[in-house]
This record gives structure tokens, C-alpha cells and sequence, in this order.
């Protein structure tokens, strides 16, 4: 009896200590704010401090007693991140995570299609679940605003409507699939150079018109349940604890119900990080407190320092529960829907998205004597010239590189293309970058050559005398001060004497197709000499075979610019007014993080792009909107719903569009709207509409775009607030912003 009585009692002990480890499962039939109040309640301040701070470079711990998994995020925007060692840059040398890489985020904006954006959000949706990821690092809606700077590429573009259409889907897209967006870099972040130092100072309207409409786009429809501060300062304070930005406007205004997460190390101060806003710090070796200790996570400002705040009473936990509540939510959205489907890596469907998105967005910008497509019976002698046809551009550019499956080289995909019909011979051009490594993440080609810029053009021109056609593939790349994190551009020019490769090589040829691989504008000072240029971008893992598919007409290019191309530097608003990089100040604050800052005045205010070229008719060398077809099309009859449009009413502009040529192909209608008179200063036309629509040849449609009165409001300082004056308006409609024939009047009453 006293044996069976011990043993019981030994099993009962076992069983309380293993049900103490279990972790206690919550109700999950009960709606998800309920359960958030349930754990919250729950929690310890141990357990509250250790979800708001990373626990390792991508990671943040999550709480087994109550069974909430480590929640794990990557970059983005453009595929998931190879992963890196718990607390190094280094490469942790898994061999399940190459992935596939989308089309950079200007490719995807210059599509104007914003089911592909949907396309692209699900997609890379997938990659992250199979890779385990709840977050992604993205998307990036910075508005181009100079076009030397860096990260550009991974951006959409220039304009405030276009931005705001295509981000929504992408996040919608991406959170289908139970992974948080985290959009970036909020708000203010237009240049690279000094990101840590610049703090901007610009007009509340252009804030609210300008660089503010796609953050709010993001999370009033597409429901964002991530963003990310950005480096830079406004109002002197860093964005990643910004009472004005996140605490006023997102959280305020907008009523953001996720989670701010800090840019990587961009979080200076636990008093500002407590109460400006900020929910969730990442970073390793921020602000360099650590003194390059290894894991030091428990010296971040809202792990220790805070606890001791706390402690000590010099914060209440008012704070701490309202980040705590906003993380178990991202947690409930993510790690913890029992919904969530597995996800593919590499699939067939992901590649034929990559394809499809680069098909259309690359913009076909001149086609003198319809050089393009290439004429297969033309083309008995193809030569292609230039670095950018046998570089891998997956890798490099920073925080955005990738670790690929596959990436179809420009030459391959021409080879492929080509190569049963035609003698396809390569000359290098010119040697830019030869690098080719990332984090460890290296390319595997070899591409020295120690030839002379003169050896190697002369080869080139030698070559291009036989030829057929000649396809120069050349532009920026993702090594330092081109396209890529950290530092902007030098120069606006072609790098590593690409212009005089051009320009010798447009002497022996009639023939010359100039492909621009780059994520911005660059000075073509040859662009009348060149028959066709095609903006290619960086489209990732397809990139070959989407540039085959367009050259050869297999694809009909549908692109249109996301950005004005600006002929000179100058041209640019932010050049002309010399407001970039800005001026240095000391700032003895410490705290702040930096004692000395730059100021960047956006002087131009709302005359960033188009806006700035049609105030000061400058003629660009490629407009904002512009893109050719092989096909043409004829937009006409504009019709309007009403002559006039009250202020809780629509007014709908319906034109029809006919593909007047011989094949199949798409054309993007452009709304933009004109304030006739206006109180304010207001630009000549903003698009405020456009639909994409695909014709067969001969075959015209009806196409709707309707507005509603915010598509003429402007942002009025003096009472903080969106207002419209009543009076006359103009719609201006066509298929780019210097191309908008059709014209109707309307009233605002
Ligand atoms: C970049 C972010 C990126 C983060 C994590 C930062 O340097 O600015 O865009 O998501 O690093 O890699």
C-alpha cells in the first residue's frame, strides 16, 4: 500500500513539474482581441520586454509558456533573404535557402498593373512561409525624388497615386498568406547618403501630398501590419521613435494598429523609444553600445534600460502594454493562424510570375524605324556588347541581395532565343563592376579583364561592322554609389565610359538596340543616335528570358516610366534649388543619437518629378508615364458622367481605346487632373487614375476611370487638412504625362 502510495504521489510530482513546461495552450475559439487581453494579462515584464526586442539579427522571441513561437523576419522586398548566422552578417550556409527573385519594385510599378502587384505579394508570400518567415522587409515606397539616389530601385517610382495603387495589393497579396508586410522606410528616406544624419525639412503639404500617400494607402487599405522607421531624422528626431510621425499621424490619424519596427540599428534612445512610437527594436550593435559584444541583445534600449525604467518608476507600463498588445496581434496574425498554408520555394508558378511581371514592366522607351522587335530574317548576326549581358544583378545593392535558385543571364536568354536562327558573338565593351559577392553570397563568375577601355571599345566596334543588329546591354549595377544601399551616385552619367562605347558603336551601326539595366534614370547624351533604348531594370531571376521575350516581340513591351527621365541632373528640382545633400549642423544632443546632423530642405516642396519639369516646361528625355508598344493604339470620345461633380459625389471619364495595329498588346490609360483656379499654387496636372487594359489587333473597349473628390483635393497648411475649392477643373487623359490629348472640363460644386 505505502509502495503504490509513493509512486503516485511521485507521478502526481512528475506530471506538476512537466505540466509547469508545458505551455499553457490559450483559447483560440475566442476573437483575437479577447485572446490578446487574455495573455496580456498573463505575461511578465520579463515576458513583455523580451517580445519587443530582437533575440538574434532576424528574430524576436516569442512566449513558450503560453505557446507563442520566435517570430522570424527577412529582407525583402524582392525575394526572401538568404539566412544569415544568429548574430553575423556571415552566411549560415543553409543549403534550402535560394529563392527566386522578383523583378525590383520599379519593374513591378512600371507595369501600372496592380493585379500583378497582387501577383507579386502572394507569390513571395509563399517563398517566405516555406522559408519559415513571418515578415517580410518590405515593400519599399520611398518617392524617387532625386535620381541618384541609391536605393531607388527598390521603390515605385516618383508619384504619390501610382505608389499608392500598386503598394496596396502587393501587401495585401503578401499577408493572404499569413506573412506580415513591413513597409518601408517610414517616412522621409529619399537619399541614402549621411541616412543615419539627414533630417529633412520639408512643407506639411508636400509631407502629406508627396511622400506621405503611399504609407497611408499601405495601411488604410492595405490594412499594413508592419512598418519600419526609417534612418533619417524629421523634426530632429529619428524616425524609429518620431512622436510627430508615428505617434501623431500613423498611429493617430490613420489609426495603425500594428507594429513599428526600427530600422536595423536605427534606434538611438530608450526614453524616445518608449514613448515615440516605436513597438519592436532590430539591429544588431546599435548605436554601438555594445562594443561589438556578440549577442548583446539584452542591452538594447527596450530590453535592459527599459526594465530598469520600469523598475525604478521611471516609466509605467501604460507604454510597454501598448507595444506588447500590438506585437501578440502581429503574432496572432501571423505565427499563431493556424490557417497559414505551407508555402513552395522555387515553384514553376513563382518563376512564371517573375517572368510575366518583368514582361510588363519593361518599358520600351525608343523604337526608331521599328528596329524592335528583331527581325529573325534580319538577324543572321546578332552582337551583344556590355557587362550587364553576363552579370548576375541578384547579388549585391545591399540589404535587398539574394542568394537565387537560378538567374537567366541577358545572354543566355538571347541565346536561347536567338542562337537556332542566328551567330550570336559577344564583345565586353567595358569592365565595370567584377566583385560579385554580398554577405558571403558570391556569384561564382569571374569577370576581370584587364583590357584597356580603348582595346575594349575597339573590339567591340570591329565586331559590330558585321553585324546584323547590336545589343548593347550596359547601365548602373548593385555595386557601391550605383544602385545600392548606403551611399547615393555620384554622377548622373553612364559609369565606366559607357557613353563612348555607345556612341563608337552607333557610327557602324543602323542598327543599335541600347537595353539600360539600372532601378533610375541616367543622362543619354547619344539618344538620338541609338535607333532603340529599353529600360530593363533588375528583374531578377528571369531576367534573360524576359529581355529575349521583348526583343523579340515574344512579349509586347507594356511598361510605362514610374519616373520623369530627366535629360540633366539639373532638371531635377531637387538639383536645380541645390537642397541636395543638405547642410551640416551641430546639434550637441547626444540622445538624439548623432550631435551633428544634416539638413535636407525640400525646397522644390511638391514639385518633385513631373511636377517640377511641367511648372518649369522642361522637356524631359523620356516623360513620367511614357512606354511604347509594338502596336499602337488610338484613345478617344472622352465622355463624362456629369459636367459637374458635388463633394460626396463621382464623376466617371470613360474614353475608347483601340489597338489600331497589327498584334496583340496593351495600352495604360492616364488620368491626370488640372485645377483651372485654384487659391493655392498648384501643379499644371497629378495623376489621379489609370487602367491597363490588353487589345487584339483591331479590337477597341470602353474604359472606365472614375474619381471622387479626394482626386482634387490638395493639403491645406492652414488647417492641416485635405480641402478642395469649389470651381472649374480639367481632366487631361492619355497614355503619358506629356501625351494627354484628350480634354474635359468639369465643375466642383
Ligand atoms: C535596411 C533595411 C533592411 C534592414 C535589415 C537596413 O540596413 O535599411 O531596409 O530591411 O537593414 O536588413
Amino acid at each position: 500500500m505505502k509502495h503504490i502510495l509513493t509512486s503516485c504521489l511521485l507521478a502526481m510530482c512528475a506530471m506538476t513539474a512537466s505540466a509547469q513546461q508545458t505551455p499553457v495552450y490559450l483559447d483560440d475559439t475566442k476573437p483575437i482581441e479577447q485572446r490578446i487581453d487574455d495573455a496580456l494579462a498573463r505575461m511578465t515584464l520579463q515576458e513583455k520586454i523580451r517580445v519587443i526586442h530582437a533575440q538574434s539579427k532576424f528574430s524576436s522571441a516569442g512566449i513558450p509558456r503560453l505557446g507563442f513561437p520566435d517570430f522570424w523576419t527577412d529582407d525583402g522586398p524582392h525575394g526572401v533573404r538568404p539566412d544569415v548566422l544568429w548574430d553575423e552578417w556571415r552566411q549560415a550556409g543553409q543549403s534550402n535557402d535560394s529563392c527566386v527573385a522578383f523583378p525590383a519594385l520599379t519593374c513591378l510599378a512600371a507595369t501600372w498593373n496592380p493585379s500583378l502587384s497582387m501577383l507579386y505579394g502572394k507569390s513571395l508570400g509563399e517563398e517566405a512561409l516555406y522559408r519559415g518567415k513571418d515578415m517580410i522587409l518590405g515593400p519599399g515606397v520611398n518617392i524617387n525624388r532625386t535620381p541618384l539616389a541609391g536605393r531607388n530601385f527598390e521603390y515605385m517610382g516618383e508619384d504619390p497615386y501610382l505608389t499608392s495603387t500598386m503598394v496596396v495589393p502587393y501587401v495585401q497579396g503578401l499577408q493572404s498568406m499569413g506573412v506580415s508586410a513591413c513597409v518601408k522606410h517610414y517616412c522621409l528616406n529619399n537619399d541614402e547618403e549621411y541616412r543615419h544624419q539627414v533630417n529633412v525639412v520639408v512643407s506639411d503639404r508636400a509631407l502629406h501630398e508627396i511622400y506621405l500617400p503611399a504609407f497611408k494607402a499601405a495601411v488604410e487599405q492595405g490594412k499594413a501590419w508592419a512598418i519600419m522607421g526609417a534612418y533619417n531624422l524629421y523634426k530632429n528626431q529619428h524616425n524609429c521613435h518620431n512622436q510627430y510621425t508615428l505617434n501623431r499621424i500613423l498611429k493617430g490619424d490613420w489609426g495603425f494598429d500594428g507594429v513599428v519596427v526600427s530600422d536595423w540599428g536605427g534606434c538611438h534612445d530608450t526614453d524616445q523609444a518608449v514613448k515615440n512610437g516605436l513597438d519592436m527594436e532590430f539591429g544588431t550593435w546599435t548605436n554601438g553600445m555594445s562594443t561589438n559584444r556578440s549577442n548583446a541583445y539584452d542591452l538594447y534600449h527596450l530590453a535592459t534600460p527599459y526594465i530598469q525604467g520600469i523598475k525604478s518608476g521611471k516609466y509605467n507600463t501604460r507604454e510597454l502594454d501598448d507595444k506588447v498588445r500590438r506585437v501578440l496581434r502581429l503574432f496572432y496574425r501571423t505565427t499563431m493562424n493556424r490557417q497559414r498554408p505551407h508555402g513552395f520555394l522555387c515553384s514553376e508558378s513563382h518563376y512564371d510570375a517573375a517572368r510575366l511581371i518583368a514582361n510588363e514592366g519593361i518599358v520600351l522607351l525608343q523604337n526608331r524605324n521599328n528596329v524592335l522587335p528583331i527581325d529573325r530574317n534580319k538577324a543572321k548576326r546578332i552582337l551583344i556588347v556590355g557587362e550587364n549581358a553576363i552579370k548576375m544583378m541578384t547579388v549585391g545593392g545591399g540589404s535587398s541581395s539574394l542568394k537565387v535558385q537560378h538567374e537567366i543571364l541577358p545572354i543566355d536568354g538571347l541565346r536561347a532565343k536567338f542562337g537556332n536562327t542566328a551567330e550570336i558573338e559577344y564583345a565586353r565593351g567595358y569592365v565595370g563592376d567584377v566583385t560579385g559577392e554580398f554577405d558571403g553570397v558570391k556569384t561564382g563568375q569571374d569577370l576581370n579583364d584587364k583590357r584597356s577601355a580603348k582595346a575594349l571599345i575597339a573590339e567591340a566596334v570591329e565586331k559590330a561592322k558585321n553585324a546584323d543588329y547590336v545589343i548593347m546591354i550596359g547601365g548602373l549595377n548593385k555595386a557601391g554609389y550605383q544602385d545600392c544601399e548606403g551611399h547615393d551616385r555620384k554622377h548622373y552619367g553612364l559609369p565606366y565610359e559607357q557613353d563612348r562605347l555607345i556612341e563608337a558603336l552607333a557610327k557602324v551601326t543602323d542598327r543599335l538596340i541600347y537595353v539600360n539595366v539600372s532601378g533610375n534614370a541616367v543622362a543619354m547624351p547619344w539618344k538620338d543616335k541609338v535607333e532603340a533604348i529599353v529600360q530593363s531594370w533588375f528583374i531578377g531571376s528571369e531576367a534573360g528570358n524576359a529581355i529575349a521575350d521583348v526583343l523579340a516581340g515574344d512579349a509586347n513591351p507594356s511598361g510605362k516610366l514610374p519616373f520623369t527621365w530627366y535629360a540633366s541632373l539639373n532638371d531635377c528640382g531637387a538639383h536645380a534649388l541645390k537642397t541636395y545633400p543638405g547642410t551640416w549642423r551641430d546639434t550637441n544632443d547626444k540622445a538624439a543619437g548623432s550631435d551633428k546632423v544634416i539638413d535636407e530642405e525640400y525646397k522644390e516642396g511638391i514639385y518633385v518629378g513631373y511636377r517640377w519639369t511641367e511648372k518649369h516646361n522642361i522637356q524631359p528625355t523620356f516623360a513620367f508615364g511614357h512606354g511604347l508598344s509594338y502596336t499602337t493604339f488610338s484613345i478617344s470620345n472622352l465622355r463624362l458622367s456629369s459636367k459637374e461633380m458635388t463633394r460626396d459625389g463621382k464623376l466617371t471619364f470613360t474614353v475608347t481605346v483601340k489597338n489600331t495595329g497589327t498584334r496583340r498588346g496593351a495600352e495604360t490609360v492616364q488620368l491626370y487632373i488640372k485645377d483651372i483656379k485654384s487659391t493655392i499654387d498648384r501643379p499644371v496636372k497629378e495623376l489621379k487614375g489609370f487602367k491597363k487594359i490588353w487589345l487584339d489587333a483591331g479590337e477597341q473597349q470602353d474604359v472606365d476611370i472614375t474619381i471622387d473628390n479626394s482626386a482634387l483635393a490638395y493639403y491645406d497648411e492652414a488647417t492641416n487638412a485635405w480641402k478642395s475649392d469649389n470651381g472649374e477643373f480639367e481632366a487631361l487623359i492619355g497614355n503619358a504625362s506629356d501625351k494627354t490629348t484628350l480634354k474635359g472640363r468639369f465643375a466642383l460644386k
